[in-house]
């Protein structure tokens, strides 16, 4: 697959039919659609097809075949064969298709009775083109770790071939998991993934009608799907927010989103039960343990005693929010600058994002309509350490709040449980005891300590 956008690489396309007009009309067709960069190889028969296909070794971007019969298991030869290209098998008539689903992406039919439309249709939902014009805006740019933590995809998921190409990758309802990803990136060099832009904007419109009805409701119906709505609302504001700021869109999505957390988390959370609930998820980092900050620092809060629906909404506010201005995971993973830097795996200008994001996020925080006015602290001193060796500013244990500390020891007890998950939190106070015993972080690590539950 040609999968630089600027390459001049041609679309290699393999066409099996024994019929010449059908070879000339699809030429002529694909000639025009792909702008003349083509390369066509051409088969009379199916076994010869799959002949090329073997000695060839050419990675086929797409394979046109016609088939006469219902005859399954030469097409299944050859969809295994070539496992990442597209088809477009042509049948005499509608009739035979139906028996022919196969678990391929991108698999379309045309027929012999109505040739040049059911062609270009099956052409055209496989690789789209962008508006006549060549504006590629009608596609907007995903972050692959946002589709991480959608499942299943909410519309088809595009790679650009060059400018005004595009070819399905995924269809709508797909499950787009890590190794896939991972299959893209690495072995055909895929990072950029698209969606149609008017599919993006109308499950954004979907996801906020469908929040806001959530957080009418007096309880939730079903705490496990509410937590998937959670993400999938927190991975489209941060979308948004990567693209316009913080607009009055992505706010009422988070704020419903919010509203559903706190009905998930309940008046009387309790810490050793959501800790069992922690383990670790595939996926995407930053949703899961941002919607597990919320529970636990709200577990937290009310093993303290600070359980006014005041500060759980404070509480699930921030964790919402904290780390929203990064764009993927592992900056979200990082906990100590100093250990990123000697790492060597981040470039100056990431570096540059992860020491900022506190600061970032509490600036989205301050544009927020009615949000309580501690939130933009406890966002801001997320990454800071009791001695000072934290970040953005360094700052001591007596400039932290407690709210911030509370925020802070849930940030590492979340990592702790994922890294140890056989190891009972306990560990983690006594390997801190020294460093959280003091300031505001003295009366919470006691508090947790006291085993009243
Ligand atoms: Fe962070
Ligand atoms: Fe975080």
């Amino acid at each position: 697959m040609n999968a630089d956008p600027k390459s001049d690489n041609p679309f290699n396309v393999l066409f099996i039919s024994p019929t010449e007009t059908l070879k000339e009309k699809a030429l002529l067709f694909l000639d025009h659609h792909f702008d003349g960069k083509i390369d066509f190889t051409y088969s009379l028969t199916l076994q010869e097809g799959i002949e090329v296909i073997e000695n060839d070794k050419k990675q086929f971007d797409l394979v046109i075949f016609e088939h006469r019969t219902t005859s399954q298991s030469i097409v299944k030869v050859l969809t295994e064969l070539c496992s990442k290209s597209a088809f477009i098998m042509i049948t005499p008539d509608e009739a035979v298709q139906s028996s022919f689903q196969f678990k391929v992406t991108n698999f379309e039919f045309a027929t012999l009775t109505n040739f040049d439309t059911s062609f270009n249709k099956g052409l055209k939902k496989i690789f789209p083109k962008a508006s006549a014009s060549g504006n590629d805006s009608d596609y907007i740019n995903l972050n692959p770790d946002s589709l991480l933590a959608v499942a299943p995809l909410f519309a088809d998921v595009f790679t650009k071939l060059g400018s005004g190409h595009f070819m399905r990758l995924f269809k709508k309802g797909d499950v787009f998991t890590k190794s896939e990803l991972d299959y893209y990136k690495n072995k055909k060099g895929i990072t950029h993934f698209y969606i149609n832009k008017e599919e993006y904007n109308e499950s954004i419109r979907a996801q906020t009608k469908k929040m806001a009805e959530l957080a009418a409701q007096e309880n939730v119906p079903s705490p496990e799907d509410a937590k998937k709505e959670v993400e999938k609302s927190l991975e489209i504001v941060r979308d948004l927010v990567s693209r316009a700021g913080f607009t009055a869109e992505a706010q009422a999505i988070a704020k419903s989103s919010v509203a559903v957390t706190l009905k998930i988390i309940g008046s009387k959370p309790r810490l050793a039960t959501i800790l069992t609930d922690l383990k670790k998820k595939d996926g995407n980092y930053i949703t899961n343990h941002s919607l597990m900050l919320g529970q636990i620092a709200c577990a937290m809060a009310y093993k303290v005693g600070w359980s006014s629906p005041a500060t759980f909404f404070k509480l699930s506010i921030a964790a919402f929010i904290h780390d929203i201005a990064l764009p993927n995971s592992p900056l979200a993973a990082v906990d100590s600058l100093a250990n990123a830097k000697a790492s060597r795996n981040f470039s100056e200008q990431e570096l540059k994002l992860i020491q900022m994001h506190p600061i970032r996020a509490a600036e989205y925080t301050l544009k927020f309509n009615e949000i309580p006015p501690d939130v933009d602290q406890i966002v801001a001193q997320h990454h800071e350490r009791p001695d000072g060796t934290g970040f953005p500013r360094g700052l001591g244990q007596k400039q932290i709040s407690q709210l911030s500390a509370l925020f802070i020891i849930a940030h590492e007890l979340i990592d702790f449980s994922i890294h140890h998950p056989d190891v009972p939190i306990e560990t983690y106070y006594e390997k801190n005891a020294e460093l959280l015993n003091q300031g505001n972080f003295k009366k919470i690590i006691q508090a947790l300590q006291l085993k009243t539950e």
